[in-house]
């Protein structure tokens, strides 16, 4: 007999839908049942066939929620406090189809996944991809915010939301992300204690604390989890990025480039001092405090990186061995990269001048900094006793 059916739907919460250009479904979900909670990864892994693939992507994805909702997890050895992957394969016959819940009544139209469930079978193991949280004493001594008593989230970039904390805003970097890729967390770790070491410096960003929760995935109230660590605030820079401003069809004030030029070279040098390099220099890396003063961001020197912002010569290596990072490179290769990387920032800010004396001078110091030769290139004191 199949088990008593509460609705289809109210112990589901559905998360994130992914596909592969219409093919390859996964759905992320949590499963509620009682006062107990299951992080749960439905994914299959044939290729749908073509009458399917034709169909729109909101139609597709509406009667792959129908066949999720359809299965009976009640019935699955669901893992606690983590993600499980169930992953679903398809066979001529299955012994031992995934189980589905006697839906009677809710079946208006043919559906293709509800029409071969019992040839689909299961498997079930901890979700690889799932985002591993860094654990709390992964956080030094620095100051730690509750991410519940963060307010008023308003989503600024893919993995940056204003917030309001104690009336004032911040900027929360989290872990938890669109598109989360391994090692993610580990950048983030990286980039609170390149924070943490360069509190007080000016013209880079300024750690206000790490943000911890307990375990996102828990599965019961209270948990015995461990805390983790979501992500970090930092000072919030009303004043947009350097992308933004470049990108207004306008022509920018001399005075304001020209101190926007030296204080990122000189946040850029301070690093440096410091044995830590960017690799990730660019316009949408800067932003603007409320007096206008420039802002280097992001500075993890290990997390994600531009190609045509990489020198050429680390671009070279890079093609050789396909493996390789720009954050494996020795340090003066790194430093050389972010040299070269402010070379052409200084470039692309010189297109947005006049052409009157500012103009020439940043093209000019921008040339000696991108030079093909490093050889040939200046040093980033001198480009900046130019300016
Ligand atoms: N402290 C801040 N104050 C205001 N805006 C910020 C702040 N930090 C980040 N932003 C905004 O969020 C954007 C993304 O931030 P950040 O570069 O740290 O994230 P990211 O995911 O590493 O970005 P990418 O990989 O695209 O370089 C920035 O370009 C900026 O517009
Ligand atoms: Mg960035």
């Amino acid at each position: 007999m199949p088990q008593k059916i509460v609705s289809s739907s109210h112990e589901l919460e559905f998360k994130k839908f992914q596909d592969w250009n219409g093919d390859y479904p996964t759905q992320t979900l949590i499963f509620h049942h009682e006062s107990s909670s299951w992080w749960i990864k439905v994914e299959i892994d044939w290729s749908l066939p073509e009458s399917i693939l034709k169909l729109g992507y909101f139609k597709r994805r509406s009667m792959f929620h129908e066949f999720v909702k359809a299965i009976d997890f009640g019935q699955l050895d669901l893992m606690e406090d983590t993600v499980t992957r169930i992953n679903l394969t398809l066979h001529e016959q299955s012994h031992k189809p995934i189980p589905i819940r006697n839906v009677w009544n809710e079946q208006t139209q043919p559906n293709y996944f509800l029409s071969i469930a019992d040839r689909v079978s299961f498997q079930i193991e901890e979700d690889p991809g799932r985002i591993i949280y860094p654990t709390l004493d992964q956080a030094q001594d620095l100051p730690t915010i509750e991410a519940s008593h963060l307010e008023d989230a308003k989503v600024i970039a893919p993995t940056v939301s204003a917030v309001r904390f104690k009336q004032k805003r911040f900027a929360y970097k989290k872990i938890d992300r669109p598109i989360y890729e391994p090692g993610d967390a580990e950048h983030i770790l990286n980039e609170i204690n390149a924070l943490a070491q360069l509190r007080g410096q000016p013209n880079i960003a300024q750690l206000i604390g790490v943000v911890i929760s307990e375990n996102p995935y828990k599965t019961r109230q209270p948990t015995t989890s461990t805390g983790v660590i979501t992500g970090f605030l930092l000072e919030y820079y009303p004043e947009g990025s350097l992308e933004q401003v470049l990108a207004e069809n306008k022509e920018q004030d001399d005075s304001l480039l020209r101190r926007w030029a030296l204080q990122t070279g000189r946040a850029l040098e301070i690093l440096h001092t410091q044995r830590r390099t960017h690799l990730d220099i660019k316009p949408s890396n800067i932003v603007f405090d409320a007096n206008k003063n420039a802002i280097l961001i992001d500075i993890s020197g290990t997390g994600g990186y531009e190609w045509e912002w990489l020198s050429p010569e680390m671009q070279k290596i890079i093609q050789r061995n396909a493996a390789s990072t720009p954050a494996s490179m020795p340090f003066d290769k790194r430093v050389a990269s972010d040299c070269w990387a402010y070379g052409k920032l200084l470039l692309t800010m010189a297109k947005k001048l006049s052409t009157g004396g500012l103009g020439k001078k940043l093209q000019s110091i921008g040339n000696d900094l991108t030079k093909a030769d490093p050889k040939a290139r200046i040093s980033l004191s001198d480009a900046l006793e130019r300016i």
